[in-house]
């Protein structure tokens, strides 16, 4: 859908927080790929959303901060990388043509060794399409999925894409259109969550979190269906809008690691958190400089109260952390060490949280 108004328009505090993420991520996932002694030949990095480069007050937009990312950290290479950005609006397809231009005035790597496409149409129509010409499967892609929150990207393009090695996609989902939209919406809508109507429980669901909860937790189930095995979903709060969520699939649990170093190391000062969408108080995780662990800490106590009698071993909670939360591990000791010592659970060593150890929930 083409842009309502003008091009470009003014940066929220979402996208500061959302580019910040992207940055950090993208300096980790360009080395790793085609940086090292096992570099892949080739690595394609996609927008399917790509906007025009630049915000209203010349802040840079996604496609600029990937390449100045891998400029930044492949200094030398012998792979190639290939970038491919779609948009639907012509006004932004000229306007990234013109930054790219403008902001790397000489091509930054030789032909063999980046491409740079940028293509107006549909994600939806030209996506595939443009990654089979490009002959970018059997190779790693990372696909950024940065609609306005409607994730218009068909479930057959998800699945190749989890299909295919050492690729991961950042899906940017927005409830507000589904939950408003409900009545008025069709099977394109249904084709979001993988052909899976169950979204639509969000009409008899009271509003606010519980409607954002159900619509997140269904396109999680979808892109698990679709064959990302290891999720990682968060929300970034911005004080003044609607909640949006980033959603990442990967098959690679190390892609999951690098996705939390990244959250972790994300400026909060900014103003702009994150938070476990699945913790029910809601809490924030940083109080400027500190993470709060209380959010991590409701998530496991219901882990370790259904270990019953054998309790649950300190690495399995780790594991869990990693897995089903924003959390990293090293969260999990200094998450538990309050519990244990309000009595809320036992362990063994006695009074002691370590890896090798166990917990248990205190009866009562
Ligand atoms: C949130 S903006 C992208 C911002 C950009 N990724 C960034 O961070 O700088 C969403 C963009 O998607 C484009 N768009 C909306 N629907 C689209 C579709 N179905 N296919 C391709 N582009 C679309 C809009 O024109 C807009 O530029």
């Amino acid at each position: 859908m083409p842009v309502k108004g003008r091009v470009p328009w003014a940066i929220v505090e979402h996208t500061l927080a959302k580019h910040d993420i992207y940055r950090r991520y993208l300096e980790r996932w360009f080395p790793i790929l085609i940086g090292g002694s096992n570099a892949y030949p080739s690595a394609t990095y996609a927008e399917g959303f790509a906007g025009p480069g630049v915000y209203a007050d010349g802040e840079p937009g996604s496609p600029i901060i990937a390449l100045e990312a891998y400029v930044k950290k492949v200094p030398t290479t012998r792979s190639l990388a290939k970038f491919l950005f779609i948009d639907d609006d012509p006004r932004c397809v000229s306007m990234l043509r013109e930054q790219l231009t403008e902001r790397f005035p000489e091509r930054p790597r030789p032909l063999d060794r980046m491409w740079v496409d940028v293509v107006q149409g549909k994600c939806g129509e030209l996506l595939e399409q443009y990654l089979t010409e490009r002959g970018c499967w059997g190779q790693p892609i990372l696909a950024v999925l940065d609609s306005w929150g409607n994730a218009p990207v068909p479930h057959p393009l998800l699945r190749r894409l989890a299909r295919n090695p050492a690729t991961e996609v950042i899906v940017t989902f927005g409830t507000q259109h589904f939950v408003r939209f409900v009545e008025q919406l069709g099977a394109d809508a249904d084709g979001v969550f993988g052909g899976d109507q169950r979204w639509r429980q969000v009409r008899g669901l009271p509003d606010g979190e519980a409607k954002r909860r159900h619509l997140l937790d269904c396109y999680r189930r979808s892109l698990h269906d679709a064959g990302f095995q290891h999720l990682l979903d968060f929300e970034l709060i911005d004080r003044r809008g609607e909640p949006l969520y980033l959603v990442f699939g990967t098959n690679h649990p190390r892609g999951v690691e690098k996705m939390k170093d990244t959250l972790w190391e994300v400026d909060p000062v900014q103003g702009v958190g994150f938070r476990d969408p699945r913790d029910e108080q809601h809490e924030t995780l940083f109080d400027v400089n500190e993470p709060l662990l209380a959010p991590l800490a409701r998530l496991l106590v219901p882990v370790i109260e259904a270990g019953g009698e054998d309790g649950v071993a300190v690495q399995d909670l780790k594991d869990f952390a990693l897995r089903e939360t924003v959390y990293r591990m090293q969260h999990v000791s200094p998450a538990l060490q309050p519990l244990l010592e309000k009595g809320v659970i036992r362990s063994d060593p006695v009074n002691r949280i370590r890896t090798r150890g166990r917990v248990w929930a205190k009866a009562g």
